[in-house]
């Protein structure tokens, strides 16, 4: 695996590969990789070679008090880690690079960015677009591989690439999770033993409410009361947001409909974890997806 520094050489080694008509895989991340990485670049390479992970912590996407400075770092590791996928390179820009003295030029994806996430972190979403667009034209890759638990960004990432003609198709691969139900995540490094047993809140209010799903509840309100239950009664929990919303604006709907997610936002001492649940209706019935 070769590592890449820098843009311009990014920008070669990709275009050189796409002339050689080869099918670009780039796989974004922020390092502290976990086997929610390596399930994405698993996925890249059964359509993509060469399969390109990046690892750059993009300060633009953390707010003034949240928690850039103290972002798991593991660069030995990660690296390490790639290698053993055979992964065939690593762009580890640095953010000089990325964001050269002088920047002015940021991506804003209205209404969707500033709901659920956006609405308790503002800016994050235009950090998150702006910093996946420069990506996306660095490295032109044919797909790009983002996980289902930041289903937001997911989405938000779509309709940029939708929007602004990008040539990068977006593949949203499932959360992974560790036996639990935990859904993976590089934050879950901050959480000490006690916390650690209680972030699996999150999972079991989404299995509860799945459960309800499945014994044909319906209304939206009596789902999002199924889950407070059960984050409620853990008092390390803080829950930020908990609802069930529509799978295409993220605005809450009072019934199931189409395609819906349930979305969790919970505070487990200072970590602030994420999760979501994927509800579709198929035939009439709806199909529950975590
Ligand atoms: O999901 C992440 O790790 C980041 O938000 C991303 C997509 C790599 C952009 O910095």
């Amino acid at each position: 695996m070769e590592t890449i520094y820098t843009l311009e050489w990014m920008k070669q080694v990709a275009r050189q590969a796409r002339a050689d008509g080869r099918v670009v895989g780039l796989v974004p991340t922020m390092g502290a990789l976990h086997e929610g990485h390596r399930s994405l670049v698993r996925a890249a390479q059964q359509q993509c070679s060469p399969v390109i992970a990046s690892i750059f912590v993009n300060p633009t996407q953390f707010g003034p008090n949240e928690d850039l400075h103290k972002y798991p770092q593991q660069m030995d590791a990660d690296r390490a880690a790639l290698e053993e996928l055979r992964v065939d390179y690593l762009f580890a820009p640095t953010a000089k690079e990325m964001y050269p003295d002088g920047f002015r030029t940021y991506v804003t994806v209205e209404g969707l960015s500033t709901r659920l996430e956006g609405r308790s972190r503002p800016g994050h979403f235009r950090g998150v677009a702006t910093v996946v667009l420069k990506l996306f034209e660095i490295v032109q890759a044919q797909y790009a591989f983002f996980g289902r638990k930041d289903a937001q960004q997911a989405r938000i990432i779509r309709q940029m690439a939708a929007d602004l003609n990008l040539d990068t198709q977006v593949v949203v691969c499932p959360t992974a999770r560790e036996a639990d139900g935990l859904a993976m995540s590089s934050r879950n490094a901050y959480l000490g033993p006690e916390e650690r047993r209680v972030a699996t809140v999150l999972y079991r209010a989404l299995d509860e409410a799945r459960k309800e799903i499945t014994t044909g509840e319906r209304d939206g309100a009596r789902l999002v009361a199924v889950m407070r239950g059960v984050l409620d009664a853990e008092t390390l929990a803080a829950v930020d947001y908990a609802d069930i919303v529509d799978g295409d604006t993220f605005e809450p709907v009072t019934r199931l409909r189409r395609a819906c997610l349930a979305v969790l936002a919970v505070f487990v001492g200072q970590t602030r974890l994420i999760d979501n649940m994927l509800i579709e209706e198929q035939d009439g019935a709806f199909l529950v997806a975590l």
